[in-house]
């Protein structure tokens, strides 16, 4: 069991090589604190966010046919172990379910998850796994044979990560969870920037409150002596690489310091917090092209907004 110093070497480790880079960076892993994470249940039901309410439209919608596609008897494998609503979506509409297999890297968050589906599905046998999932995961000692497998991975979390890491985590999912397994992937399509950036930029400053809980967190859990009125969220539309990016742009010159050494930060300067990619389908089936699943059925909202995709 990794202890909780060596988490906090392990984030003080990774903030140091990302804000010594140029540009600076933070891993968008480390907005999902305690805090964060519940300031990210209040984004998904912003008006302006309209990722999460249009994912459920599509799963009341399609359920049923999702579930037709998949398959029964099946092990459900969801990568990350989020608030569990498109879960139940999805398992309700399931035939004879088999196991539940919720992997996160964090281990509180996963034994809520893992507890709270325990409860309302007593026949449900419900194996959660600390793990990263950028990486292979071991799910030898899962139940289930191989082709029952299906990974789940909704809410667009895969747009997250950079191309080389997407096609990596593709290759790693068919590792984990066998040749025959199918996948259900949630990803957020192109639209126009007049409607992404307020979803990233919301009137009631929550977006803003959750990028900034990050340099709040690492005061909290790492006395970094970040002075926050210093720095402020932006969220911007990158065109070149089809994707929203969060940063925290420096008002004014300042310092942080992690573990004894000192950071300087320069007035005009951001450190970029997150990506989110918005795809568009013939570019999603271009970075699958090198791994060995392809896109065989879509479902989308009626405005094109987000689709679910199975892969075979
Ligand atoms: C949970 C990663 C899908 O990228 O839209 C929301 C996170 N960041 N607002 C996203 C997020 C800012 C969200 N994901």
């Amino acid at each position: 069991m990794a202890s909780d110093k060596d988490a906090k070497a392990a984030m003080a480790a990774d903030l140091l090589a990302g804000l010594t880079a140029m540009p600076k960076t933070i891993s968008s892993r480390w907005l999902y604190d305690r805090r964060g994470s519940h300031l990210f249940e209040q984004i998904t039901d912003l008006e302006e966010y309209y990722p999460t309410r249009t994912e459920l439209g599509i799963f009341d919608d399609h359920a049923e046919e999702m579930a037709a596609a998949l398959g029964p008897d099946v092990v459900l494998v969801e990568y990350g172990a989020g608030a569990l609503v498109k879960t139940r979506l999805l398992l309700d509409a399931l035939t004879r379910p088999r196991a539940y297999v919720p992997i996160d890297i964090s281990g509180p968050f996963l034994r809520d998850a893992a507890g709270a589906l325990q409860a309302e599905y007593p026949a449900l046998e419900v194996h959660p796994v600390v793990a990263d999932f950028t990486r292979p995961v071991d799910l030898s000692d899962v139940p289930g044979a191989r082709g029952e497998r299906v990974g789940f991975f909704p809410g667009s979390t895969i747009g997250n990560l950079e191309n080389s890491e997407i096609t990596a985590f593709f290759r790693a999912a068919r590792t984990s969870l066998g040749p025959r397994a199918k996948f259900l992937l949630g990803v957020d399509l192109k639209k126009d920037p007049a409607i992404l950036v307020p979803a990233y930029d919301d009137a009631q400053g929550v977006t803003a409150a959750f990028n900034l809980n990050l340099l709040e967190r690492f005061n909290r859990e790492l006395e970094a002596g970040f002075e926050i009125e210093a720095f402020a969220h932006e969220a911007r539309w990158n065109a070149d690489e089809s994707r929203i990016e969060m940063h925290l742009a420096v008002l004014r010159d300042t310092t942080a310091q992690i573990d004894g050494q000192s950071i300087y930060f320069t007035k005009g300067e951001t450190i970029r917090t997150e990506i989110s990619r918005k795809f568009e389908l013939d570019a999603l089936d271009r970075l699958l092209a090198p791994t060995d699943w392809t896109r065989s059925a879509t479902w989308q909202d009626e405005n094109g907004y987000f689709a679910l995709v199975l892969l075979n």
